[in-house]
């Protein structure tokens, strides 16, 4: 029998929790990352063969710096109910702490908190062990976005709770020390898949792709592409009474997994960006997802960077391709979350008419110098998180972090870059006590953050 892709290569689930201790560092570690790069990923336990990559139970990896050194490595499953079997669908409706809890992990409000969008978070200790379902003491009763946005200017966590039956839409904010200030029910949302929104200083985007609820898929993910389904972006002003003032405006058919940012231009537009696949790339994606044989080892999804720029006063959105590259996973410096940003960075996947191997790229919007950094045959880097340098006041004055699984030498390391030059030689390299499976999302939590 063919093994499903999402479990060969690169995705190859590991087999065990193990911690590490005194990890080799090269070059020099700066002192200021103090804190613990924590990564997660669907991890089937062994002999579990799940219908759906994104059903495969979630797993955490840490890696524990201070003050130059590199302290541990350790990988712990989320123990959800669903790591343990029980089923997400229940007579009484779904469980929401039948969570795979594998997409995602962030800090917010001194808890460390797995994330997967059909589900409660789920907190962990500092240490990677679970604590259990968290729902904001009682407040939250749906399920929770994996990319919950913190604006840098208040501190405040905006999420949504994204359902296939009504309500659709809900719009949640939590202060900073993680107490639910406002939840709104946003009208004219449809069953659409949501799996990312941004945030600008005034705005909330929400993004409608083409693919939407559907009973028929029989995988754990129902959802697919629908022609039917009218793509659209919706604009909803931040603050109470917000959502009834919300916009949908139609834009062109495809699906945007993720937004880099938005922003409101000099003339009060809303600009957002986001890798966007189309129907072609949507259906060898899903192919891949679901293990569908004769793939190869990632889908050719020619996702391309898309821009809207939403103009609320004339009530129209122009919308470009503005990068030919086959990225994901978006990043930017979290300092500009909401504002208008200079660089971005993203991974970007071998395709049938470009790059060969997987590379970082880093994009200057202001020059449109595009910088890319191959990693090598054999070697896929995780999503790059930019940690700001200490003092730092030019944006890109920081670090990249990330995870590279080596299959060459069967082993992983984690990269400390400099963000301001990919072309420069790693600031520091750690190498790690096993190969770390491709990971999905992830995030710097700096000591400081406690
Ligand atoms: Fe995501």
């Amino acid at each position: 029998m063919t093994s499903k892709p999402y479990l060969t290569g690169h995705y190859t689930p590991v087999t065990d929790e193990i911690t590490a201790t005194g990890l080799t560092v090269e070059g020099n570690l700066p002192p200021e990352l103090t804190g613990r790069l924590i990564r997660n990923s669907h991890n089937p336990k062994p002999g579990i063969t799940p219908a759906h990559w994104f059903k495969g139970s979630g797993m955490v990896h840490g890696i524990r710096l201070r003050e130059g050194r590199a302290e541990w490595y350790r990988n712990r499953w989320v123990h959800t109910p669903a790591l343990d079997g029980a089923p997400y669908m229940t007579d009484k409706g779904p469980d929401l702490t039948a969570s795979t809890a594998g997409t995602h992990v962030i800090e917010h409000g001194g808890r460390l908190l797995a994330l997967c969008e059909s589900n409660l978070p789920f907190e962990l200790t500092a240490d990677l062990e679970t604590v259990g379902a968290y729902d904001f003491g009682g407040k939250l009763t749906s399920a929770m976005t994996a990319h919950p946005k913190e604006d840098p200017a208040t501190g405040e966590l905006h999420f949504f709770a994204s359902s296939p039956f009504p309500p659709f839409l809900i719009h949640h904010v939590a202060s900073p020390d993680g107490q639910v200030l406002q939840s709104q029910e946003v009208p004219g949302a449809s069953a659409a898949l949501k799996h990312d929104f941004a945030i600008t200083e005034h705005y909330v985007v929400f993004l409608e792709g083409s693919v939407t609820f559907d009973m028929s898929e029989h995988s754990g993910i129902p959802y697919s592409w629908s022609d039917s389904q009218e793509a659209r972006i919706g604009v909803m002003p931040r603050g109470a009474g917000g959502a009834d003032k919300v916009r949908w405006f139609d834009i062109l058919p495809g699906y945007g997994m993720h937004f880099a940012n938005a922003y409101e231009d000099a003339n009060g537009r809303i600009v957002v960006e986001g890798p966007t696949v189309g129907r072609e790339g949507w259906q060898r994606s899903w192919n891949w997802w679901v293990g569908a044989p004769d793939r190869g080892a990632e889908p050719n999804s020619r996702s391309r960077t898309r821009r809207w720029t939403v103009d609320l006063t004339a009530g129209r959105v122009e919308e470009e391709q503005i990068d030919d590259l086959t990225v994901e996973f978006p990043t930017i410096n979290e300092a500009y979350t909401g504002r208008e940003h200079r660089y971005q960075y993203a991974l970007s996947f071998p395709d049938d008419l470009g790059i060969g191997n997987h590379t970082l790229v880093k994009y200057d919007r202001r020059t449109g110098v595009r910088q890319l950094l191959p990693v090598g045959n054999g070697q896929l880097p995780s999503e790059a998180v930019f940690v700001q340098a200490a003092g730092a006041t030019d944006e890109d004055a920081g670090y990249l972090l990330t995870v590279v699984s080596d299959l060459n030498a069967n082993a992983s390391k984690m990269l400390v870059l400099d963000a301001s030059d990919l072309s420069v030689p790693p600031v520091a390299t750690i190498h790690l006590p096993r190969r770390v499976p491709a990971m999905i999302h992830g995030s710097w939590i700096p000591d400081t953050a406690a």
